[in-house]
């Protein structure tokens, strides 16, 4: 099979730098001219000859010309092309030069989203990773920082707004009702940061004041229909503005930030240097239209996209190995400061069920990969979970470790050193230790190593001897590519509680793991105690103790960390759905019911904990911790009993809590009412299950805000009756006119457990409002079935359909297609039969001679 591997030590400094480059954008109707005009410089630091390696891809070359004479690929000795076609190398130049390269492409025939493409008429781009190379030949890496001028010309009428990064110089008419808008940097950026949009686009304009008394302009562009739809992302913007300044004492460093909704876009946003794109959904809120959850969502992605911009397009990253350097403090910073505005528990336990659901899959999935990998194919294979949110959880290590403070020390000596570079993580690490003046070596491990570490923890107690003596063993699997593992630095918050439920008085509530094996005693423990072990989950790891069922129980109710209560809560009720899986008796335990029930009643818990607390785990949690002969239908028809028996006992309960929730308030989005929502909305998805659906068609026709339709919503596409139809064609009736609200008609439908989802699907990918090209579609269709439909994804038809998807998929935007097929690599602990299935359709599309280097890297992996 095809290889093109990228390693990490081959690393080498580029030979030349870009003092200064000058773009040219003419956008006409069937294609774009781009010309770039460069200044060169030798690196002094490279030990190269004088060459320079551009980087370009598929490109329609108009013309080269060296310090203003043409050269040409035909004639000239001193251009060579090699390596695939994707760089163009030139030889014997001086060590200063200009080039000026003319490129003709084509936007309006690229589906892949990335680059300059025109999603609705709009004109953008996206060029992180590497987009930048499809438009010129360029030195496209970040740790080549220069100086961009833009000018964009165009049509007035068709393209009366031209937007690109920076600053505005000029605009100007030209004849033949063209028109042109000339942006320059002040300062130096990478390629995969330059951005440029045109359309007609209307804003919403805001202004910031920051605490040096900046005025800094705002602007949200979007089409004009949507322009009452931003109001929400301009105060979120604002918020995070103020939370950068007060938590970082970082301000703003310049005077305007604008940010454009795209309907068509591959992933959520994109920092683009003070021009940020972002995909509309998470743009756009109003309470008819977006949930709680997009409420939450749309914030966290306007925050983290903002946070960006000091971390890091001014402090970027060296190589793309480097990613989640870029990514990790950028993610934990904004679920930082989501927890400042919500609730601190709330959030980490959000944070944690991702990370349990989502990235530890990934982690034991064939994907699995270092923090930092060592090599790659694709680097665009790389914007993963483990990149984004197991950095997040180290650098929440670091913070556990050092404390706040040290950590701001870190962060200030962090930005003196590197701002404006493009670093690596060991850059970052010694900043780390000079700032604390600690020797924090042994977090590498965790940057280079793959895989969730695992730790078993036995505890012993002497009687007599009045000694409590806690053992923990760390292990992790060597993948094929690690010769052995390093023991992990990991800490991992305790509390000991003695058996009348009162905190035993410690001189710590931290242990740090260093080594393999380590043993840890407590003198004077009079009676032996119940642990509390990874308090906050304060490290990415599975822990292993033998928790008996009277002690989850001991603990929901005694534990005085809340994250804790809620994670006994979590494996009690994990453990109790593997074993019924395991040896299909199905019965309630009555520790288990006495503790459900004492949370449920219990008036002093509030309710989004609650919550937390009564949501059982999901299906594909059950199925990793089953880890081998896994058959998804057995683990629906298990959680499917334990839901149904909890609403046969605590009936009443139920609909204590939620009628008295049930009353018509108007929407607000604060914390308060989306915590009461939420619980409300957790107990009518289990009082369907007794008193479906007359009870969930009411409350969906009595809500006044798509929190509470769209809940309604899915817990009747689970359910087969009229009412279902009713209320999805009602649905459709209202919001077909809206692309981003219509998707969610869409994944309710691909989640939806009933037989004939799948023919559904297939119906719904033939609909009029479905469209392959935009990959919001495909995620509400065919990830949503993929990702969270386990029972019926997991059927040789499905597999045969998603297969057929990726294939299509593959022609039109590899990036969304890599995303797919990764839903399908990670369930090979199936039972045999069904893994046998699916692993031919995974050999077939391996086999397509065709096939993107993007999906064939995925693919490879897992056969
Ligand atoms: N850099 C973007 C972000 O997190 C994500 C992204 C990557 C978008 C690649 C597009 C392409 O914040
Ligand atoms: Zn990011």
């Amino acid at each position: 099979m095809k290889n093109k591997t990228i390693y990490l030590k081959d690393y080498k400094v580029s030979s030349y730098f870009v003092e200064s480059i000058d773009l040219t954008y003419e956008l006409k109707k069937d294609y774009t001219l781009v010309t770039n005009e460069s200044k060169f410089y030798k690196n002094i630091n490279s030990k190269e000859d004088n060459i320079l390696k551009l980087n370009w891809n598929n490109l329609d070359i108009i013309g080269i010309f060296l310090d203003w004479k043409k050269i040409s690929i035909e004639i000239d000795s001193n251009i060579e092309l090699i390596e695939d076609n994707t760089i163009l190398f030139l030889n014997d130049l001086p060590d200063t030069f200009e080039l000026k390269i003319v490129t003709k492409i084509y936007p309006h025939k690229n589906t892949s989203l990335e680059w300059l493409y025109v999603s609705n008429w709009i004109y953008c781009t996206q060029c992180e990773p590497e987009g930048f190379r499809n438009m010129t030949y360029y030195l496209d890496r970040p740790d080549v920082l220069s100086v961009y001028s833009t000018k964009i010309i165009a049509d007035k009428q068709d393209n009366p707004v031209l937007l690109s990064n920076w600053n505005l110089i000029e605009s100007w008419d030209l004849e033949d009702g063209k028109h042109y808008a000339l942006w320059k940097d002040p300062f130096k950026k990478p390629s995969y940061l330059f951005a440029l949009v045109a359309w007609k686009l209307d804003y919403i304009e805001s202004s910031f004041t920051t605490f040096r008394w900046k005025e800094v302009t705002l602007r949200i562009f979007t089409e004009p229909h949507n322009i009452n739809r931003c109001d929400f992302a301009m105060a979120s913007l604002k918020r995070a503005m103020k939370w950068d300044e007060d938590r970082f004492w970082l301000e703003y460093d310049l005077d305007l930030f604008m940010i454009v909704a795209i309907d068509d876009f591959n992933s959520g946003a994109m920092e683009n240097k003070w021009l940020n794109i972002f995909n509309s959904a998470v743009v756009f809120a109003t309470p008819e239209t977006a949930t709680d959850k997009d409420y939450i969502y749309i914030e966290r992605v306007i925050w983290h996209e903002y946070f960006h911009n000091w971390t890091w397009d001014r402090v970027t990253c060296r190589d793309w190995f480097q990613l989640s350097l870029k990514e990790w403090l950028t993610v934990f910073r904004d679920s930082e400061f989501s927890a400042d505005m919500h609730s601190k528990s709330t959030k980490r336990i959000e944070d944690v069920r991702y990370l349990c659901n989502y990235q530890f899959r990934e982690d034991a999935s064939p994907m699995s990969h270092p923090i930092r990998p060592s090599f790659f194919e694709e680097i665009s294979n790389f914007y993963t979970l483990t990149v984004y949110e197991k950095w997040a959880e180290v650098v929440r290590m670091y913070q556990t470790i050092l404390w706040k403070s040290w950590f701001r020390k870190w962060m200030d000596l962090y930005f003196e050193r590197h701002d404006w570079q493009a670093v690596t993580t060991e850059d970052f690490l010694n900043a780390m230790q000079d700032a604390n003046n600690m020797n924090l070596s042994q977090f590498q491990t965790w940057y280079d190593q793959a895989w969730t570490p695992i730790v078993d923890v036995s505890s012993n107690f002497s009687a007599e001897k009045k000694i409590y003596t806690l053992t923990f063993k760390q292990s992790c699997p060597v993948r094929q590519w690690e010769k052995r593992k390093n023991p992990f630095i990991i800490p991992i918050k305790f509390w000991l509680i003695d058996s009348s439920g009162d905190e035993i008085k410690l001189e710590n509530d931290i242990i740090i793991l260093t080594k393999e094996e380590e043993k840890f005693e407590f003198n004077n423990i009079e009676n032996e105690p119940v642990p509390s072990l990874l308090r906050d989950f304060s490290a990415p790891i599975i822990l292993n103790y033998n928790y008996s069922f009277e002690k989850y129980s001991f603990l929901i109710e005694n534990d005085s960390n809340e994250f804790n209560r809620f994670n006994a809560m979590q494996n009690f009720s994990t453990e109790l759905l593997v074993n019924i899986v395991n040896s299909w008796v199905y019965e309630l335990n009555d520790l288990f019911k006495n503790s459900f029930k004492s949370i449920l009643i219990d008036d002093t818990i509030w309710n989004s904990f609650k919550a937390e607390c009564i949501t059982l785990p999901s299906e594909t949690l059950i199925a990793d911790k089953i880890w081998k002969n896994i058959n998804p239908q057995k683990i629906f028809e298990a959680r499917k009993y334990l839901i149904t028996s909890l609403i046969e006992e605590f009936e009443v309960e139920f609909l204590k809590i939620y009628d008295n929730l049930k009353k018509k308030i108007d929407y607000k989005i604060d914390s308060e009412d989306i915590w009461n929502r939420k619980l409300k909305n957790v107990c009518l998805e289990y009082i369907s299950f007794k008193n479906w659906p007359s009870n969930v068609y009411k409350a969906y026709l009595d809500s006044n805000n798509m929190t509470d339709s769209f809940s309604a919503l899915s817990i009747l596409s689970k359910i087969e009756c009229k009412e279902r139809d009713e209320v999805l064609d009602d649905f459709y009736n209202k919001w077909n006119f809206d692309p981003i609200t219509i998707d969610k008609w869409f994944s309710v439908q691909a989640t939806s457990p009933l037989e004939n989802t799948l023919d559904n699907i297939k119906k719904l990918s033939k609909h009029k409002l479905f469209d392959i090209t935009n990959p919001n579609k495909v995620r509400a269709l065919f990830n949503s079935f993929s990702m969270l439909n386990p029972v019926i994804f997991n059927k040789p038809e499905s597999y045969e359909f998603i297969a057929d998807k990726v294939l299509e998929l593959d022609k039109i935007n590899p990036a969304i297609a890599s995303r797919l097929v990764k839903n399908m690599i990670n369930w090979k602990k199936l039972e045999s039969n069904l893994w046998e299935k699916l692993r031919l359709q995974l050999l077939r599309i391996s086999n397509e001679p065709w096939l993107s280097w993007i999906v064939l890297e995925v693919v490879k992996k897992s056969l």
